[in-house]
């Protein structure tokens, strides 16, 4: 289908009655669905009845503001902060006020442009090994997962990068299939205790959740007990050298202005974290990413010509990932249609005043990233995949209003990973999209929901086959070793 027609699968908004009535009477559990028409029309205005005040914010000198040098007034929302601690502890996605500055001036080096640089050899090899995954995968017709595929890339090189460890090995798995027992369990209560939970009360959550934590927990431990011990990777579990990764970063890491480091639980936090936050975000948008261009042949061929143009035939290279000007655009347009984090909710820590509106102590505002990015004010024909969007000559031409695409948040909390996401995601693209041809089993059913992440939601089935087009244009042969 051309990309001038084409809208991604989106709920259909409804009625704020209809809304209403869903979420009371079905005990419907994606707050997605029930968004009404008018969220994505209004630019500040109260969310529907609930027991808890709940303020959109949609208007984007507004929510700059918030999020920048209002933030002390709006720390993170405490529901969502009940649900990520008992995997995270104290780590850097939850923490307030002074711990939060302190961690934050300790990690920011481990993310700047140079070691992400060294990360890429990390992503690399993960994406090899997915491509020969794949290559069998095609060669037997089999149908797959493309979510679980993609979780099992990213969650490869998020483990690789903090422990120079694969999937293959013991711990890297047990922390792999946890996390997706507690990402199933920890969605479940949030979207009732949204509407209807006491603002600062505690949270329980359910057995399945609080033990799945606790086993990733003691997988990290045990992994950052044997990296301080020095033993690490003496077993030949898929080790690739562990100078200058993220843990030996983290755990190396001095507090410039206390000159204290980590102690063994703030390790195992931190690293929980970017194992929580580095892998099923990219997962997310990767999805969406294959599942759209499966329907978008004309966009696909473009990449190949691109990516053929900047890499001159060769591998993808650190240097190529940012001249792959279209390749990104997809990536971008694809973060805008499907933001993994849904919602960026904050929490009023006192009686405060927003456009007129007056919120007590507790009362939620809520930024959402999918109702931004898709606001009827902000984007021309915003529900349009159209990567083009994105050209400075469109973007600059007030093809987006300023303010108004945020998939990494923004101010002081915006998101850490954001350039490593960015590379690992366009070499994800170009490997892939160059290799392969993706084709979606029942594509007709596939439909976006807000968990921990914007996700399908249900399995979105794909199968692969290998893409000759492009090799055969620029006359070189197909890759060896596949069928
Ligand atoms: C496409 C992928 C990603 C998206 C869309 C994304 C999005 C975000 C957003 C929106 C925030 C701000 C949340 C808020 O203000 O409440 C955030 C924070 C954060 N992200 Fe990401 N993220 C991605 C990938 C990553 C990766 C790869 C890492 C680490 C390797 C990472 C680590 C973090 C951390 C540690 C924070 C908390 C920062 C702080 O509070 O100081 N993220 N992310």
């Amino acid at each position: 289908m051309d990309s001038d027609l084409y809208r991604p699968p989106a709920p259909k908004p409804l009625s704020p009655t209809l809304s209403l009535l869903r979420t009371l009477m079905r005990g419907e559990r994606d707050l997605l669905g029930l968004l009404p028409e008018e969220a994505y029309r209004i630019r500040v205005a109260p969310m529907g009845v609930s027991r808890r005040k709940i303020l959109l914010v949609n208007e984007p000198s507004v929510v700059r503001r918030l999020l920048t040098e209002a933030a002390g007034d709006y720390p993170k929302n405490d529901l969502m902060i009940g649900a990520l601690r008992p995997l995270v502890g104290e780590g850097m996605f939850i923490s307030q006020g002074e711990t939060w500055k302190r961690q934050r001036r300790m990690l920011e080096p481990a993310f700047t442009h140079m070691r992400i640089n060294r990360a890429f050899a990390a992503m690399e090899a993960a994406v090899a090994d997915y491509e020969t995954h794949l290559d069998g995968v095609a060669a037997r017709g089999e149908v797959f997962s493309l979510e679980a595929g993609m979780s099992h890339v990213t969650a490869d090189i998020i483990g690789r990068t903090i422990f120079s460890r694969t999937l293959e090995s013991e711990d890297a798995r047990g922390i792999f299939d946890d996390f997706a027992r507690y990402q199933n369990a920890v969605a479940n209560v949030e979207l009732r205790r949204l509407l209807w939970g006491k603002p600062f009360a505690d949270i329980p959550q359910p057995a399945e959740v609080t033990e799945a934590c606790g086993r990733i927990r003691d997988h990290i431990g045990r992994l950052i007990d044997a990296r301080i011990a020095g033993q690490a990777d003496r077993d030949g579990s898929g080790s690739s050298g562990q100078d200058g990764d993220l843990a030996a970063e983290v755990i190396a890491a001095v507090d410039p202005e206390t000159g204290t480091k980590f102690d063994r639980e703030e390790l195992v936090d931190q690293i929980g974290t970017f194992f929580l936050a580095g892998h099923e975000t990219t997962a997310s948008v990767l999805t969406w990413c294959f599942f759209i261009l499966s329907n978008q042949p004309e966009a696909v061929r473009r990449m190949r010509r691109e990516i053929e143009a900047v890499t001159g035939g060769g591998p993808v290279r650190f240097e190529h990932t940012k001249r792959l000007a279209f390749t990104r655009n997809v990536f971008r347009e694809t973060l805008r249609l499907y933001p993994p984090l849904t919602f960026i909710p904050r929490v009023a820590i006192r009686e405060v005043e927003i456009e007129g509106h007056r919120l007590p102590r507790g009362a939620m505002v809520m930024i959402s990233p999918w109702i931004i990015h898709r606001h009827m004010d902000f984007w021309r024909d915003p529900d349009r995949f159209d990567p083009d969007r994105f050209d400075p000559d469109r973007f600059e031409a007030g093809e987006g209003e300023p303010g108004a695409y945020l998939p990494f948040g923004l101010g002081p909390r915006v998101c850490i990973g954001a350039a490593f996401a960015t590379l690992e995601s366009a070499l994800i693209l170009a490997r892939l999209i160059r290799r392969f041809d993706f084709a979606m089993a029942e594509p007709d059913k596939v439909r976006p929901v807000a968990r921990l992440t914007t996700r399908p939601a249900s399995e979105v089935l794909a199968t692969v086959s290998l893409a000759g087009p492009v090799r055969q244009e620029a006359g070189q042969a197909a890759p060896v070793g596949v069928v």
